[in-house]
């Protein structure tokens, strides 16, 4: 994990009950989340999946929020998902947004509509097949491209496949966020790239 990421993580999880923080960082990233909850048409009725929520677990909180949507948050690091269970429940959410300790490139806890993939998520191209192998017919998932010069902090996306549709983002970090969009009919190879092993 590069420096940034690392320091980002380790401030979420110091800070996460403090609700003024909480809002102001949230803020911060409102019209990123905003730009995805259109990309990818988000709704009351999603289940969405968040996969690396950190100890401010903002985007679920924001996704829950803006849509009404409920959303399930899954982190790798423990301490984080402790963390995030303070702040969610600090912020009276929990009917909304649950955390639950996971890792995105392996079993994944719920049958989600949406999936939306933290910018410090890594390895993204196994992160991105698990989905497409886990995910419902229709399912979408949304991923944040790293800028060229933060790809020495940030895992890049795989080259294939390519994704359908995306959005720019005007952030230090990432400028875009990206949509994959699994068929209707299922994960089958020809609308998803390079990904032959998840080919049924
Ligand atoms: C610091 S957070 C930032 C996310 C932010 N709080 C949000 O709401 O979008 C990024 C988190 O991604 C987690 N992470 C990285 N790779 C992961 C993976 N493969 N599966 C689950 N969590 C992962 C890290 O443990 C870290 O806590």
């Amino acid at each position: 994990m590069g420096v940034i990421p690392a320091f980002v993580a380790r401030m979420e999880k110091k800070v996460s009950t403090n609700i003024y923080l909480v809002a102001y960082y949230s803020r911060q990233y409102r019209e990123v989340i905003l730009n995805e909850v259109s990309l990818a048409g988000i709704n009351s009725r999603d289940l969405v999946l968040n996969i690396g929520c950190g100890g401010i677990p903002y985007t679920a909180l924001s996704i829950a929020s803006y849509t009404g949507a409920r959303v399930c948050a899954i982190d790798r690091d423990e301490e984080a998902i402790r963390a995030a269970h303070r702040c969610i429940k600090s912020l009276k959410m929990g009917d909304k947004v649950t955390a639950l300790a996971g890792d995105g490139s392996d079993n994944l806890p719920v049958k989600f509509d949406v999936a939306i993939v933290a910018l410090q998520a890594e390895p993204k191209k196994e992160v991105l097949e698990n989905l497409i192998m886990q995910s419902k017919p229709g399912a979408r998932l949304i991923f944040r491209s790293p800028r060229h010069k933060s790809l020495n902090q940030y895992d890049s996306l795989p080259v294939a496949p390519v994704p359908s549709a995306k959005i720019n983002q005007n952030k230090t970090t990432f400028n875009y966020s990206v949509l994959y969009e699994v068929p209707l009919n299922g994960p089958k190879c020809q609308n998803l790239g390079q990904i032959t092993s998840v080919c049924s």
